[in-house]
């Protein structure tokens, strides 16, 4: 019987921290980890998720751009990995796979914990932007729109009609999508969350300054290079606060561990050993 093994497929997938960060939670908890990264693009995915199950992977996380085909892949899911058409967590369950997701209670939890959030409290009244519609906002979105963690969650994408989708699909009454090309009369929010690709490329994002003030969260999903344009935006039109998404990662992947073993890690620990050798360098602002 191969030894239980982990992996976090994805593709790029060689700078990932997901097997640092299962190797750090398992030494906190006495669990001997074996987790590595395994490079998959959309067409390999599923024979190479086929013969990680074949050397004894029982668990796996998913990253980009396969938590769709992830989810195809699953003979079941849970009802929220459902709901947001996306899995960045498998369990093997006996001959088939079994998927959930944790990206949104990751972001709430890095909210609550390092961010004054609260969400797991009552009276929420924070206004919150989230920017984009593709898979990374999906895997939020229904989370932040679970009843009493925001006053309102408004939705922009460069493509309107992605975020009416979106917001249909949600069905919640303080959800709403605007155009994009009208944020600029859509007030301002205590928080934006930056959930687009476009910090992966060259391109740049047009934004009124309205959206925020000097009291605002400005939160990019990302983190490292691909969080700095936006969270740069943000830091020149005057926004109080910045995250970047490395506390979501660490929270994410913090409930994947407990769905496979059953202990909660100190996250906080982890999360200051990774945010030390990467502090949030905002420059050029
Ligand atoms: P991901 O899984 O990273 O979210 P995706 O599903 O391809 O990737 O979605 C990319 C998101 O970034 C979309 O919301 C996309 O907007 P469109 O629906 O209009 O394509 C958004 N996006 C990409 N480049 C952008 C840019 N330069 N400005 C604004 N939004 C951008």
């Amino acid at each position: 019987m191969p030894a239980p093994r982990y992996a976090v497929f994805g593709q790029p997938i060689a700078h990932s921290l997901s097997p640092r960060i299962h190797a750090m939670f398992g030494a906190q908890l006495g669990i001997a980890i074996d987790y590595r990264a395994i490079e998959a693009g959309r067409e390999e995915f599923s024979a190479r998720l086929e013969a990680f199950a074949r050397d004894g992977g029982c668990g796996a996380n998913v990253t980009l751009p396969l938590k769709r085909d992830a989810l195809a892949l699953c003979a079941a899911v849970s009802d929220h990995a459902l709901r947001c058409g996306s899995v960045n967590t498998l369990i093997r369950d006996g001959a088939a796979w079994r998927g959930d997701s944790t990206d949104g209670a990751g972001l709430l939890i890095d909210l609550d914990l390092r961010h004054g959030f609260e969400a797991t409290g009552c009276g929420r009244n924070w206004r919150c932007l989230l920017l984009g519609a593709g898979g990374a906002a999906r895997a939020v979105a229904f989370a932040l729109a679970d009843p009493g963690v925001l006053e309102a969650l408004v939705i922009a994408n460069r493509t309107h009609e992605r975020a009416r989708e979106l917001a249909a699909a949600i069905g919640a009454a303080n959800v709403e999508a605007v155009d994009w090309r009208a944020l600029g009369d859509a007030g301002a929010f205590d928080i934006v969350l930056h959930a687009t690709s476009a910090g992966h490329g060259d391109a740049s994002l047009s934004l009124p300054r309205s959206i925020i003030t000097d009291r605002s969260l400005c939160y990019d999903l990302s983190y490292g290079e691909a969080a700095l344009p936006f969270l740069r935006w943000a830091k020149a039109a005057g926004a109080g606060y910045l995250a970047d998404g490395l506390g979501m990662l660490v929270e994410q992947a913090a409930e994947s561990f407990f769905i496979w073993h059953g202990r909660a890690p100190d996250t906080a620990r982890v999360f200051d050993a990774l945010r030390r050798e990467r502090p949030l360098a905002i420059v050029g602002a």
